[in-house]
């Protein structure tokens, strides 16, 4: 039987479409913008490379056919730029916009330009994208909306506190979307991806996710500081699968309204299992960490637990996420082994 994304996926490739994905030199958006140029979409790319590389750029390149590569316009801007954003939104049918700073630390030493990019940045992509009438704006939102809330698994109505700025950021995000749908009709989804993972995550720097940063340290036999017991869990979400809710929710657009989906795999894994997960996977591939871990103090701004409930997703959406946090770590580790050395 065929699944609705197999379905969209077949549908695209018939009759191509003009995409734009802000954010596209970065770990999700290169994901998407590698996806999208494989099903002969035309697509156009807005970065300013704050937190995004030109090699995620030159990667895709390399796996895409010359043909393929030629439907990819690359605008280097800065989304707090309206003309910018009207410039990249022209003739565009869908909008997948991935750019904002991510990042809970970051957001609590730099307030401001995390509130600049991921609201002011926000706003004027909505702004672009309903003035140049593009058919669906989907959005990366956030699991960090549910903040304080203690609920398990994560139901998209019921959310807590924020704990962080980057939190709010990400909740006014879709009141801007909510309000927008309700004053102008302009529709749009909002996905909330909980602890996506893949190749071309950046695993450097202060703010680098978990698993690249990880795995990086072990390949390179040094020590690996898990924050707090180790107990602190989290629903990672394979990248494929986030590509995947993207797409489909790009096709299943709500008319004039405004909605928010959980972007997950509706798994729970501890700190202390992950750190095991890796350590197995890399030995399948000749790297042997024997290290233990070393338990450091708990990250502020960090919910405890965190596992989603997908129901939702999938029943409107027809999201069936495809691979596990295991097979997800087998499909990239050839990546990681390859470009975390
Ligand atoms: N990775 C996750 O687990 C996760 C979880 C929840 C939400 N998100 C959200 O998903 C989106 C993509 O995250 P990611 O993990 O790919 O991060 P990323 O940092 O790899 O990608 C973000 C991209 O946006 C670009 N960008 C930042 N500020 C910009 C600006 N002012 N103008 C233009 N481009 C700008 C960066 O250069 C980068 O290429 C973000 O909105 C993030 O908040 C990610």
């Amino acid at each position: 039987m065929t699944n609705r994304y197999q379905q969209i996926t077949e549908d695209l490739r018939k009759s191509p479409r003009k995409w734009l994905v802000t954010g596209c030199a970065g770990f999700i958006g290169s994901n998407l913008l590698e996806t999208l140029l494989k099903l002969d979409q035309t697509v156009v790319g807005l970065d300013n490379f704050a937190t995004g590389f030109q090699h995620n750029l030159d990667e895709v390149m390399e796996l895409v056919t010359a043909e393929q590569w030629a439907r990819f316009t690359f605008i280097e801007g800065d989304i707090r730029n309206i003309d910018t954003c009207r410039r990249a939104c022209t003739g565009v049918d869908f909008v997948l916009h991935q750019a904002a700073l991510g990042s809970v630390p970051r957001s609590l030493e730099d307030p401001l330009t995390t509130n600049a990019v991921n609201i002011d940045g926000f706003l004027n992509m909505l702004v672009a994208a309903r003035d140049a009438r593009v058919h669906g704006y989907v959005y990366a939102a956030s699991s960090s909306t549910y903040g304080d809330h203690p609920g398990l698994p994560k139901v998209e109505s019921e959310i807590g506190n924020p704990l962080s700025p980057y939190a709010v950021t990400k909740y006014v995000n879709e009141l801007y979307a909510d309000v927008f749908a309700r004053s102008y009709g302009f529709g749009s989804v909002g996905l909330r991806y909980f602890n996506v993972f893949g190749k071309r995550q950046d695993p450097d720097g202060a703010y680098a996710a978990v698993i690249p940063k990880w795995i990086g340290k072990m390949i390179r036999g040094e020590d690996v500081v898990i924050n707090g017991d180790g107990e602190t869990s989290r629903d990672f979400c394979f990248v494929e699968n986030a590509v995947q809710a993207n797409l489909l929710a790009a096709l299943s657009q709500p008319e004039k309204a405004a909605q928010v989906y959980n972007v997950a795999y509706n798994a729970r894994t501890s700190l202390n299992q992950l750190f095991e997960h890796l350590r197995a996977q890399l030995a399948k591939h000749g790297v042997n960490y024997d290290k233990a871990p070393i338990y450091g103090d708990f990250r502020a701004g960090d919910v405890r637990h965190s596992q989603a409930d997908i129901g939702k997703a999938n029943e409107q959406l027809g999201y069936k996420p495809m691979h596990d946090i295991l097979e997800g770590l087998e499909v990239a580790m050839p990546w990681y082994t390859q470009f975390l050395r």
